[in-house]
């Protein structure tokens, strides 16, 4: 384990205090969305050091692949499939401490076994899911989601 994700375990309120700082600064002048979903993704990603961070937007009837950091994804999840498309369906976050047991999961890569999905909506309008996949298993928790929504909305004003 890396002192990172020992940090991660140990103190998640404090890591993500100095992350909302940061993403505080980084978002308060740039408004194009592309280029601050790209930097939330190297920012959450490598403080945290999980397996996979990024966005799903939508397009149609589908999501489509966005910014993200990690291996390469599948590009397309339709409504109320796998966990992304459970969080539009649904537009509730959902935290996953097993992907495994998870009916109807899209498995993108067979490392994941624990994931977060966030719902993000601007003036109502559902937009896409910010997706987070780690390693192991039971990563996720209130904690994760209230920070991470929280942070969206310094691009999502
Ligand atoms: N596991 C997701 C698919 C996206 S990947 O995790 C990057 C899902 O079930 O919707």
């Amino acid at each position: 384990m890396t002192d990172l994700q020992f940090n991660y375990k140990m103190d998640k309120e404090r890591a993500y205090k100095e992350l909302e700082q940061q993403a505080e600064s980084l978002f308060a002048d740039e408004t194009n969305v592309l280029a601050n979903m790209s930097n939330f993704c190297a920012l959450v990603h490598r403080h945290f050091l999980f397996w996979w961070t990024g966005f799903y937007l939508v397009e149609a009837n589908q999501l489509v692949l966005g910014p993200f950091q990690g291996p390469v994804a599948c590009t397309r999840i339709d409504f109320g499939k796998g966990v992304c498309g459970t969080a539009w369906k649904t537009k509730e976050i959902q935290i996953v401490p097993n992907v495994h047991e998870f009916e109807g999961h899209i498995a993108c890569s067979s490392v994941s076994n624990s994931e977060i999905v966030i719902p993000i909506e601007q003036n109502g309008q559902f937009v896409g899911v910010l997706d987070i996949d780690s390693e192991k298993y039971n990563t996720f928790d209130q904690t994760d989601a209230v920070y991470l929504h929280k942070m969206l909305k310094l691009i999502w004003k």
